[in-house]
């Protein structure tokens, strides 16, 4: 553990003195907490704080990336699927669900996962994207590992919860959990907020951490010894989601790509969707905001948007190359969200309102580490219905409309 004077050294160069403000009157136990906790934390995450990388750093020339048309994927729907379930049979396929997030949209106390979208019956959030691996378990005949990726803050609850559902039906054993990082958070002139005198405010840091945590949790070798070749990474809040699709899968494989990623087209060119395209001749997405006018309503000679084909974060990546890129340092982005903090006189406080900033590193992010990635084109009222929201866009009332319609009974 550190001692007091090296704690006082890091604070000093990252201007965060104010940490030790309570330090003299904390008890032994709570002093070594804090210690523990300022030698763990990363405060190299604050110099994006100057180094305006709030959107992920400076971008490259941007070009369209053409996509599998839902067209083409009909038509070689079973050719797809036969290499795809071929190799899940085989074992080369696992699927990694990101639930380490905090849901703030959503105002929900538990996670995410454990949202009642039912109405009259139970159907929680977790239960749908299970229901939805489960069908690939029962047409493979073969039983898929599954990753759930919570934050320190959630995997009691999300561990206990599959435990007392008894996964939904699915077999544990091929079940593990892991841990993913936290990063300090801080107020929006840099000052790292508190949770207590003895514990700085620590939040998930962001999706994007999920290989690294991975591979901190001890599961990489795991996931060799099985001969996993090709990880699907998912959103909690998707609950359409549908992972390890051996169509998707058998697409990726037979395209020779180093990735994959699902997209839907926009619903218009204004929507706020990042989008799959090239950057500097690799993949990449760019986001909503970081697009331009001309961009945004550029077509192809077709009349399709040029810039049409919006993620739902649903990738397939290699295992061989999510090694190579492990170490690989990721962009970080600074996020301004609402943060619970004690304040100057040592007051508990609930904001209302966006007041500091969280710094995370997004999954999007490592597409632009592959040399390639098939771009596979989904029906977006059959595979995306996100839950960011309780009303609104992209809200449990919208997802509650699709899964109805996709024949989910609520
Ligand atoms: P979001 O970007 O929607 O973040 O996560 P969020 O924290 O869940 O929700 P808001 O923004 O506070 O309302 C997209 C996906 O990434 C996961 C989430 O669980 C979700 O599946 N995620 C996000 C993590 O696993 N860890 C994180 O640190 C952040």
């Amino acid at each position: 553990m550190l001692r007091l004077n090296e704690a006082k050294k890091i604070l000093e160069k990252y201007n965060q003195m104010h940490i030790l403000k309570y330090y003299d009157e904390l008890s032994e136990e709570e002093k070594a907490n804090l210690l523990t906790q300022i030698e763990s934390a990363d405060f190299s995450v604050l110099e994006s704080l100057d180094s305006s990388e709030e959107f992920g750093g400076k971008r490259g020339s941007f070009e369209p990336l053409g996509a599998v048309t839902a067209d083409e994927i009909e038509k070689n729907h079973d050719a797809f699927s036969e290499v795809g379930l071929d190799a899940i049979r085989q074992g080369k396929a696992a699927a990694v669900l990101l639930a380490g997030g905090q849901g703030t949209r959503l105002g929900f106390d538990k996670p995410k996962g454990m949202y009642n979208m039912g109405v009259e019956h139970e159907v929680y959030i977790f239960q749908c994207l299970i229901n939805n691996l489960l069908d690939v378990v029962r047409q493979a005949g073969a039983w898929i590992p599954l990753y759930i990726m919570t934050s320190e803050k959630n995997y009691g609850e999300t561990a206990e919860f599959f435990r007392e559902k008894n996964n939904f039906g699915y077999n544990g054993e091929y079940i593990k959990f892991f841990v993913q990082d936290m990063a300090v958070s801080t107020d929006c002139d840099g000052k790292v907020l508190m949770e207590s005198k003895c514990s700085i405010s620590m939040s998930p840091n962001g999706n994007g951490g999920w290989f690294s945590s991975i591979v901190r949790a001890g599961l990489l070798d795991e996931i060799k010894n099985k001969g996993v070749e090709w990880l699907n990474v998912f959103a909690v809040d998707n609950v359409l989601q549908r992972m390890a699709d051996p169509a998707f899968l058998g697409a990726v494989i037979l395209s020779g790509c180093q990735s994959g990623g699902k997209v839907v087209s926009k619903a218009a060119p204004d929507e706020k969707v990042g989008v799959l395209c090239l950057e500097d001749g690799k993949p990449s997405i760019v986001e909503y905001y970081e697009m331009t006018e001309e961009m945004r309503t550029r077509c192809e000679p077709d009349g399709t948007l040029s810039y049409n084909y919006g993620v739902i974060l649903n990738y397939l990546f290699n295992v061989n190359k999510l090694e190579e890129i492990a170490d690989n340092r990721m962009p970080i982005h600074v996020v301004k969200k609402k943060i619970p903090y004690m304040d100057e006189t040592g007051e508990m406080i609930k904001p209302d309102e966006p007041n500091g900033y969280k710094f995370e590193t997004l999954v999007l992010d490592m597409i632009h580490m592959q040399d390639s990635c098939l771009s596979y084109e989904v029906d977006r009222r059959r595979e995306f219905a996100p839950v960011k929201n309780l009303s609104g866009v992209d809200s449990v009332d919208t997802a509650r409309i699709l899964l109805a319609e996709n024949g989910v009974e609520l």
